[in-house]
């Protein structure tokens, strides 16, 4: 069972990535760790509280960075993820609240007290992680692996033509982690825009007749509304996070190549990520994915 910090900006794929992860026996979520992305970082720790609590799970939480390392913070994606983040649909603030330790200093004290254990899935900007490697760089020998859902390779983006939401909402942040020397795989929109959630699965949900299907086809339908607006007759949304999750639960649901990886930082391709074939850091970039493979297993771990 592998130790696993989970990174997120709870938003709508996050919550399912969450409740993925906690129902997969090869991983053990010990933390989950919050960033700005999808809303304020207040709003991205309070949904992951409600998110745990659907799931009736207790995992801790801890809070991070409310903004980019250096540039202007962008505007929060309520089209897609709703006002509140998750398709406005809290109803009450959560039981619990974040640990007092913040995202930042927990990464660092649990890969400093569990060298070469714990992998990093990081599914929102890459803030904390880049703080995180700023103020303990030694962290980097320690870290067995880090997955993030991020970046857009050999296809377009989804913010910009040229770069996609996570890498955009902090390129210095992407940046600073690609060239750190971290073990780190990009699960990128050229995998995950091919592994896509159908609206008819949501019937399926609702008919379970409990609380938490019902929750999650609720911010589930949100979601898939957005992707019709911008991708019309797609019928279903793209399980972007959830995807990085199950990288992690089981690597042959990729096929990875490895480059080097840079990231665009300013101008009108800021964000984007440009493989190269020369230079030190080496990254795994994934480029293929058994799709339906990987819906399957997704869906017979949800709920
Ligand atoms: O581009 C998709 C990514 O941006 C996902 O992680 C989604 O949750 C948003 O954070
Ligand atoms: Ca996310």
């Amino acid at each position: 069972m592998k130790p696993v910090i989970l990174d997120v900006d709870t938003g709508i794929d996050d919550a399912l990535a969450i409740a993925y992860a906690l129902n997969s026996p090869e991983i053990k979520i010990i933390g989950l760790t919050t960033c700005f992305g999808n809303g304020p970082v207040e709003y991205t720790t309070r949904n992951t509280l409600v998110v745990l609590e659907q799931l009736g799970k207790s995992v801790p939480v801890y809070s991070g960075a409310d903004k980019p390392l250096s540039r202007p913070p962008k505007k929060f994606p309520t089209h897609v993820h709703g006002e509140d983040g998750l398709g406005n649909r809290v109803e009450k603030p959560p039981v619990r609240e974040a640990e007092s330790e913040g995202a930042v200093d927990y990464i660092i004290n649990q890969v400093k007290q569990r060298p070469h254990e714990i992998t990093i899935i990081a599914v929102g900007p890459l803030t904390n992680l880049a703080l995180a490697v700023q103020k303990e760089p030694e962290i980097v020998s320690l870290v067995k692996e880090v997955v993030i859902m991020g970046g857009a390779v050999f296809v377009g983006g989804n913010t910009t033509p040229y770069s996609e939401a996570n890498i955009f909402a902090d390129p210095h942040a992407a940046e600073c982690v690609f060239s750190s020397g971290l073990p780190v795989t990009i699960v990128g929109l050229d995998v995950t825009m091919k592994t896509l959630l159908p609206n008819a699965i949501l019937a399926d949900w609702r008919a379970a007749g409990r609380e938490v299907s019902d929750f999650f086809a609720d911010i589930t339908s949100f979601y898939i509304q957005a992707y019709e607006t911008f991708h019309p007759g797609i019928g279903g949304c793209a399980l972007h996070d959830p995807l990085a999750v199950g990288v992690v639960i089981d690597p042959s649901f990729v096929k990875k190549e490895t480059w080097n990886v840079k990231v665009v930082l300013e101008g009108e391709e800021m964000g984007r990520t440009v493989a190269l074939s020369e230079g030190e850091q080496k990254i795994q970039i994934c480029t293929q994915v058994e799709a339906d493979r990987f819906l399957n297993h997704f869906l017979d771990r949800l709920f």
